[in-house]
């Protein structure tokens, strides 16, 4: 194990990250880059921006929660390593996150009721799933809810992300790279490193699926609540016209999952979304000897 896990260590962390891809960023972005006018100047896209950026606060904040709760159930000294690395990375995503909502304009005192007001509940409830794992110190579980659950659903939907605002908004784009990047050390680490624990403890494995198919009905329902009704999808429509509007020449939104994103009306986002999603928990879990267990449908 003492081989895969040189790629985890500080040193490679330090090298890769802070002074790599990070290396002069301000917040995650270039100095110097804001917020585009439109996004600042129009209600409907600015409120629209702090609903989204609530919800990944709420992630990261889940996130740095569970890092940094599983270093002192971790069973060797390289993951505990490993994870005080993710800790300071899950700190950064909640704060450059968070200077988001202050740039579009959320008070520093307001912060919290924002949070409160916009944060999904079925997210919240998805994150709870996992941070009981995280909480009752029980390692294979919790690994597996936080880096394989929790980041390969944040990876797919940053990535998908990524490539609607990357034309529009080169700074929440440029800021939602670099958490990409360290998305996929974690969800490489929880991959890498858990199969061989569950081969160890087979009898764990019931208890993981059922954590498994309990985060993945949230997460569905979180994403129908996004994407669907019909009040959210007058309010994409109109957000998405706005956008094209002011894009001028060509589509703003980009590829993804090789579909251009401008093409699709909301509905096919967030199938679109569910099933990428899903499959990479079947390749993830399945390389670590976890069947994939589908919830019912929200
Ligand atoms: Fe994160
Ligand atoms: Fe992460």
């Amino acid at each position: 194990m003492a081989d895969f896990l040189s790629g985890y260590s500080i040193q490679y962390w330090l090298e890769s990250c802070p002074q790599g891809y990070l290396e002069d960023t301000e917040y995650g972005h270039a100095a110097g880059v804001g917020e585009p006018e439109l996004v600042l100047a129009d209600g409907l896209l600015r409120e629209q921006a702090i609903k989204v950026t609530t919800q990944l606060v709420v992630g990261e904040r889940c996130a740095l929660a569970a890092s940094s709760g599983l270093i002192n159930a971790a069973p060797d000294e390289a993951a505990k390593r490993f994870l005080a690395t993710q800790t300071l990375d899950e700190a950064r995503h909640v704060e450059i996150f968070t200077q988001r909502l202050y740039d579009l304009g959320v008070g520093k005192g307001d912060l919290e009721s924002t949070l409160r007001e916009h944060a999904n509940p079925n997210l919240v409830k998805f994150a709870e799933t996992m941070l009981e794992k995280v909480d009752a110190k029980d390692f294979i579980p919790g690994v597996v809810g936080q880096n394989i659950i929790l980041e390969g659903m944040a990876f797919s939907v940053f990535e998908m992300m990524h490539a609607a605002n990357q034309k529009l908004n080169p700074k929440f784009g440029q800021t939602l790279s670099g958490t990409i990047a360290d998305e996929r050390r974690h969800v490489g680490f929880g991959e890498n490193y858990i199969g061989a624990l569950i081969k160890q403890h087979p009898e764990k494995k019931a208890e993981i699926e059922k954590m498994q198919k309990e985060m993945s009905y949230y997460m569905l329902a979180t994403f129908a609540d996004q994407f669907s009704g019909d009040e959210n999808r007058a309010e994409l429509d109109e957000m998405r016209k706005k956008a094209r509007e002011a894009a001028g020449d060509g589509a703003p939104e980009g590829q993804w999952q090789g579909r251009n994103l401008a093409d699709l009306d909301p509905e096919q986002m967030e199938g679109l979304l569910s099933n990428t999603v899903i499959g990479e928990f079947k390749t993830r879990l399945g390389r670590i000897g976890i069947d994939y267990q589908t919830p019912v449908r929200p």
